[in-house]
């Protein structure tokens, strides 16, 4: 007769865990390359890439590396990129003039891809804060962000890049109205396909420093952007911006930083049902190489765990400057 267990469990948890096909075989989420979304900086001239400082493993690219880099991400099956602009600072002046100017690097940057690379999904980012002299998302008047007056702007704004061939307009500026204005003017425009994924959550967030340097706004940026940006001392504010920008009719929402927000992400996606992103930002980004490469952790571990986190918590796919690592891993995983 074999001993009784001493503890007499009918319940092992453990059981679904002893080997790799059951660990496999019971596993709720899985992220595929079809839920990366590429978010790259471009810059002016001949030179590829330009390494950024805070951003280890990210260049700044030419328009020529960053159709390279959308034949890479289409090679991989990475299904969009997210395109970012350096402009030159004598481009930049109070009032965001550049991103009007339809042969902007952003609206170059589009078109040249866009050419090249047709099957990959491109996605532009509304916003002021590349081209202003002052390194805000808006327009100024003393302190204070004007917010009708940024959102006539930003219309003309989301208009070019359609023009230029952006196919996802992303408006990370949080001004109010703005989905609401950009759709309208989309719409009357001929450009009824064109998607809009709102920044719905975008908190004022310490994480977003890196970008800040990539694109080259941080040194300029006078005070914070907390009037616009939400409190991240908020959760049910976030379910509030998310149903205001679904009815002013945006496609996908996003959650943005990702990580410190895996709660207001699965809130959102919980409530809306409607498409749901996140954006790991440059900071989360810059956090995990710098971890690594101080020997504290294993990149490649760390990058697949918190990816995944995402997704276990709703989203539905994940801007993230580790996409092209990532489609590497589960390309070499799959063919493994
Ligand atoms: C600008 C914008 C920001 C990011 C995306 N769009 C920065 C900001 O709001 O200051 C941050 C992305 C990142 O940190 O990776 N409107």
């Amino acid at each position: 007769m074999t001993n009784p267990s001493p503890l007499d469990l009918i319940h092992r948890p453990r059981r679904t865990r002893r080997t790799e096909w059951m660990r496999r075989l019971v596993r709720e989420n899985v992220l595929t390359t079809n839920d990366l979304i590429w978010p790259i900086f471009v810059q002016e001239g001949d030179v590829a890439r330009e390494p950024i400082a805070t951003m280890p493993g990210v260049d700044r690219l030419s328009i020529a590396a960053a159709v390279e880099a959308a034949r890479e991400a289409a090679a991989l099956g990475i299904p969009a990129m997210a395109i970012f602009p350096n402009t030159p600072p004598n481009l930049r002046d109070e009032r965001g003039s550049e991103a009007l100017n339809p042969d902007n690097l952003m609206c170059r940057a589009l078109r040249a891809i866009k050419a090249a690379v047709p099957e990959i999904g491109l996605v532009a980012d509304v916003a002021l804060d590349p081209y202003t002299s002052h390194g805000h998302d808006g327009l100024m008047d003393g302190d204070v962000i004007l917010n009708d007056e940024t959102v006539a702007v930003l219309v003309s704004q989301a208009l070019v890049q359609a023009r230029a061939g952006a196919d996802i307009i992303a408006p990370s500026d949080m001004m109010d109205g703005r989905v609401g204005a950009i759709r309208a003017a989309l719409d009357a425009e001929g450009f009824a396909d064109v998607s809009i994924m709102s920044y719905s959550a975008k908190y004022a967030s310490a994480y977003y420093g890196p970008f800040r340097d990539a694109v080259g706004s941080a040194a300029k940026l006078s005070g914070d952007k907390k009037t616009y940006q939400m409190d991240f001392s908020n959760a049910s504010e976030a379910l509030h911006e998310a149903e205001l920008d679904l009815a002013e009719g945006a496609d996908m929402l996003m959650v943005k930083p990702g990580l410190p927000y895996l709660d207001i992400l699965h809130r959102v996606k919980a409530h809306t049902g409607a498409p749901t992103f996140v954006y790991q930002v440059s900071g989360e980004y810059a956090m995990l190489q710098a971890a690594a490469s101080a020997g504290m952790i294993d990149l490649e571990k760390a990058m697949v765990e918190t990816l995944t986190a995402f997704k276990r918590a709703g989203a539905d796919g994940i801007l993230t400057y580790f996409a092209p690592a990532m489609a590497r891993y589960l390309n070499k995983i799959k063919n493994a």
